[in-house]
């Protein structure tokens, strides 16, 4: 678990999580019909490397892309192909790099072009409970403070949040200790002290958290088949509270 211990240090991990940021930003608005997740793979690679950033997902255990492009009912860790997007669609990017020392990773749900109620509201809950999540993160407080957050905004709406996978400390590695799941009790864990670093990544489910994976060993697909969204942000601990490392505007 790396504790920062300086304003440059925590200058260095929020570089390069806006690194992130931005490619993220960009990639949102490449997201329309027609489009291919090969191409938005490519995007993403060709802006880390331009930056002089090395994407950290490609290699990771195996994986071969530097994005990850979960459409619909696949929760995470889908793979880029010549599969096009479609109206009504909607597909989750994940992204990740390694800049002078420090990991930056991040992770948003898109629309592609209009799609119905349903995905906007499990789009907007996921959101949120990443929202309440980062409330959550202050020195004092526990990982149990940030998970119970999520999980009470997520199944207050009505949706499941998967168990299986969860965020992770960051820093000087991809990932760190400690796990932070996206469910748990307040006041339990290890508790949050100044300099650390979360990578906080709830992803929620339309309907029942329970996920397998396919054929090819990295989609995960939520086994009743239905949607599933899924938003992340780097977030340092400092005495001030949290800020988020991996958001253009600060949120
Ligand atoms: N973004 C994922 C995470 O936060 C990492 C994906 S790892 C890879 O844990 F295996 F897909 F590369
Ligand atoms: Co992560």
């Amino acid at each position: 678990m790396v504790i920062l211990k300086s304003e440059e240090e925590i200058e260095q991990i929020r570089q390069s999580n806006m690194i992130v940021a931005e490619i993220l930003a960009g990639l949102a608005e490449l997201v329309k019909p027609g489009v291919r997740t090969i191409d938005l793979d490519a995007y993403a690679e060709e802006g880390a490397r331009r930056k002089g950033a090395v994407p950290a997902f490609k290699g990771y255990r195996g994986y071969p892309f530097s994005l990850c492009t979960s459409m619909n009912e696949e929760v995470v860790h889908g793979m880029p192909s010549d599969r096009e997007l479609k109206e009504g669609d909607i597909i989750s990017l994940d992204f990740g790099i390694f800049y002078k020392g420090f990991y930056g990773d991040a992770a948003l749900t898109a629309a592609v072009g209009q799609i119905s109620a349903n995905a906007a509201r499990l789009i907007a809950v996921t959101r949120e409970s990443l929202a309440a999540a980062i409330k959550n993160v202050r020195p004092g407080n526990r990982i149990g403070d940030v998970s119970s957050a999520v999980q009470r905004c997520v199944e207050t709406a009505g949706y499941s949040v998967v168990r299986d996978f969860v965020g992770h400390g960051i820093g000087r590695e991809l990932h760190e200790e400690p796990p932070v799941p996206n469910y748990g009790r307040k006041g339990r864990g290890i508790e949050l002290k100044e300099g650390m670093v979360l990578a906080i990544e709830p992803m929620v489910n339309e309907g029942s958290y329970e996920v397998k994976v396919k054929e090819d060993e990295w989609t995960v697909v939520t086994r009743d088949g239905k949607l599933s969204a899924h938003f992340e942000h780097t977030v340092a601990v400092t005495s001030r509270g949290a800020i988020v490392l991996s958001a253009v505007d600060g949120n």
